[in-house]
């Protein structure tokens, strides 16, 4: 061996020599796992006596530049991270063997203890307490790697990239498919994830730190189902586990419902988020209304005139009609009679059906923005009454999606009329409209009561 060992500057290891030890310090020992990228081996750093793991690069792979780039990659992200849950960085070197042959090694820091894969397939079952804590753990670890600037997104979430060390903390390791989200760079296409725990945009090739929590929420599926996600059942692109998971606390299922959400928008997507949705404080209803718009109010505005009565799971809404727009609906009608009568000397026998069929149009369509509505919703049928023109309707509760807000001009009457503020009852993929002349706060409380009794 060479007298350069010592050099930090040297990452060509040189021939692994007489020794036996690569680059005269590291001794490889037994296999620990075999993966896309090559063997991991257990090892011995007779510099600091200390163990050591060794990954070196599949000898098919390293002929690949595109393999070498992610091992690469792997190794100058590991040298910047600093966490007591990621093994610390120690060396990376490659070696010419007598034949020619290059070989690449990435050394870190040796974990004690079993990787979560090793656990099911041991079959050791996770309580859902042991998977809160497995999550809260886990949340650090991310909470750590996304918020460094830029932020890391570690890409491949899943039980044999995690460790559980002897004293009960879990260790996150395998970085070969580490992303740095940064300005500067720009990202090849090469995809990296696996199957089962990677998510859809991920899979795209579009990774974000939510591809994070989708692989962990997948991970603690399999924790605790002992199924492989890629083996549960999909609809519409939603891993379908609920059914496998028995006695789970309410905000656990909703943070895996919310973590696994295939839509990137609609995940829950930040660290903090999950930990509001897991500690209960947050469900996930809110946490989705508030990245689209205000929260729902659930308390009855001071002063409001609208009523509601709930009892069991039948609710009745009356919503009275608003005096404003009454008012304004009056002055209009006079205006446009006084505009009539002047303009009466020019009304031929032909312009006549015209006129009156829009000032009776006009009259029917606001009659609908101030009649008072009832909205009744009891277990089977709903009834939705608003005294005026496609005015009453029946259907059935079990259609009901969602009630939604639409702000002012974001719905066209007659496709050009815009309609101001108000809310729609989502019957499947038909809009009921009501809800006309409340206030914004009115709107978002009924919203609410409604939201309640939908997802009761
Ligand atoms: N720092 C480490 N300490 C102890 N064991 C490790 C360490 N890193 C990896 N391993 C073991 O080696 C296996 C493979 O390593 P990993 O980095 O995940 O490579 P791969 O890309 O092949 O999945 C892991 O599943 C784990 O069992
Ligand atoms: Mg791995």
């Amino acid at each position: 061996m060479s007298a350069s060992i010592h050099d930090p500057k040297l990452d060509q290891g040189g021939r692994s020599g007489d020794s036996g030890l690569l680059k005269g310090r590291f001794e490889l020992g037994e296999v620990l796992g075999r993966g896309g990228q090559g063997k991991t081996f257990r090892g011995f750093d007779h510099l600091q006596g200390t163990p050591v793991a060794i990954k070196e690069l599949g000898l098919d792979v390293a002929e690949k530049w595109k393999a070498i780039e992610l091992f690469e990659r792997e190794g100058r992200a590991l040298r910047n991270l600093e966490h007591e849950a990621i093994p610390s960085y120690i060396d990376a070197f490659h070696i010419e063997d007598d034949d020619g042959t290059v070989r690449f090694f990435l050394v870190q820091q040796f974990v004690e203890g079993q990787t979560f894969q090793q656990l099911i397939e041991r079959g050791e079952v996770i309580s859902t307490q042991g998977a809160i804590d497995f999550i809260d753990h886990v949340l650090d670890i991310l909470e750590y790697l996304h918020g460094l600037n830029p932020p890391v997104i570690h890409r491949d979430i899943k039980p044999s990239n995690l460790m559980l060390r002897p004293d009960g903390t879990i260790v996150l390791v395998d970085f070969g498919a580490v992303q740095v989200i940064s300005p500067h760079s720009v990202m090849g296409s090469t995809i990296v994830g696996t199957t089962g725990y990677v998510s859809p945009e991920q899979l795209a090739g579009r990774t974000v730190p939510a591809s994070d929590l989708y692989s962990l929420g997948a991970t603690v599926v399999h924790l605790l189902t002992h199924l492989h996600p890629a083996d549960l059942p999909m609809e519409r692109m939603r891993l379908k586990f609920e059914k496998h998971i028995i006695e789970a606390p309410p905000p656990l299922m909703r943070f895996l419902q919310g973590v696994l959400d295939p839509v990137v928008e609609d995940r829950i997507c930040t660290v903090s988020e999950a930990r509001n949705v897991l500690s209960g404080q947050g469900s996930m209803e809110l946490a989705r209304v508030h990245k689209g718009g205000p929260p729902p109010v659930l308390r009855r505005p001071v002063g409001s005139k609208i009523e509601v009565e709930e009892e069991g799971n039948k609710l009745k809404v009356w919503l009275p009609a608003s005096g404003r727009y009454r008012r304004i609906y009056w002055a209009a009608v006079l205006l446009l009679l006084g505009a009539m009568g002047m303009l009466l000397p020019l009304v031929t026998s032909k312009t006549m059906p015209v006129l009156a069929a829009a000032f009776a149009t006009f009259l029917l369509v606001g009659q609908l923005f101030i009649s008072p509505t009832r909205l009744t919703i009891d277990p089977d049928t709903f009834y939705i009454n608003r005294h005026t023109v496609n005015g009453n309707h029946r259907g059935w509760t079990e259609d009901l999606a969602d009630v939604e807000l639409r702000q002012s001009g974001e719905e066209k009457f007659l496709m050009f009329i815009p309609m101001p503020a108000h809310l729609v009852l989502m019957e499947g993929v038909y809009p009921l409209h009501f809800g006309f002349g409340l206030t914004a706060v009115e709107r978002r409380w009924v919203q609410g009561v409604v939201r309640r009794r939908l997802s009761a």
